[in-house]
């Protein structure tokens, strides 16, 4: 059928990146993680050392780097920092715990959603994230909103963040996903909300395969 754009927008955590790279498999689309947009932008804050509220420098580095999102072989998004492959240092528990403050910054949001609107201009884009029903993609055909209560969310990622080989515990796990949260969905700008026209999805006590079965049925009974 005619391709469309899907948004899956949600908390940490809710298992978007998992359901939106296999919903995209699925249906032959493209997925582009805008998360690890933001995180690679607070990568390279963290490297040059830039205080976390310093809204001036965090918006100059957003307009200055230079950002590509690729797929490797087996369908996983490389993320790219000024050529640089910097795919694991973005899923850090250091980044993780500053990308919310860089995430606020009106001038960082205005360069990220620049660039994800050209990668979504030609359509046929899973795009996942927070913001994309709302602003980013507002006309996109399909969109989703994940969530599931913070227990399971804290545990799913405690146990990727384990089979990625950190070291973290639960708790602290627990505490970064209430914490980004709250900061998400009280922001000033492009707070976290599902849009208006979005489909809510509880995934909790959902498998993977359930909910993205739900959304490729969606997306076939329309097209
Ligand atoms: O999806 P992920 O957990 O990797 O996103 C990291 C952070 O990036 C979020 O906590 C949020 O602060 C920010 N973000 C955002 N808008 C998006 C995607 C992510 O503000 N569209």
């Amino acid at each position: 059928g005619r391709l469309v754009n899907i948004a899956i927008d949600g908390p940490a955590g809710a298992g978007k990146s998992t359901v939106a790279k296999l919903a995209a498999e699925k249906l032959g689309y493209v997925y582009i993680d805008t998360g690890a947009m933001y995180r690679a932008v607070t990568l390279q804050a963290l490297m040059d050392k830039i205080d976390m509220s310093d809204e001036t420098n965090l918006t100059r580095i957003a307009e200055s780097v230079d950002l590509a999102l690729r797929a490797d072989e087996s369908g996983n998004t490389r993320v790219f920092l000024n050529g640089v492959d910097v795919s694991r240092q973005i899923r850090t528990p250091e980044v993780s715990r500053n990308v919310s403050l860089v995430s606020q910054v009106p001038g960082v949001r205005r360069r990220m959603m620049q660039l994800q609107k050209e990668m979504g201009a030609r359509s046929g884009v899973v795009m996942e994230g927070r913001d994309i029903g709302t602003q980013v993609l507002p006309d996109a055909e399909m969109k989703f909103f994940l969530t599931a209560s913070v227990e399971e969310r804290a545990r799913r990622r405690y146990a990727e963040l384990i089979h990625r080989g950190f070291t973290v515990t639960y708790d602290e796990v627990y505490k970064d996903i209430a914490q980004r949260d709250n900061i998400d969905s009280h922001r000033a700008v492009a707070p976290l909300k599902p849009a208006r026209d979005a489909e809510i999805i509880d995934c909790t006590g959902m498998t993977v395969e359930q909910v993205v079965d739900a959304i490729a049925a969606r997306v076939s009974g329309r097209s």
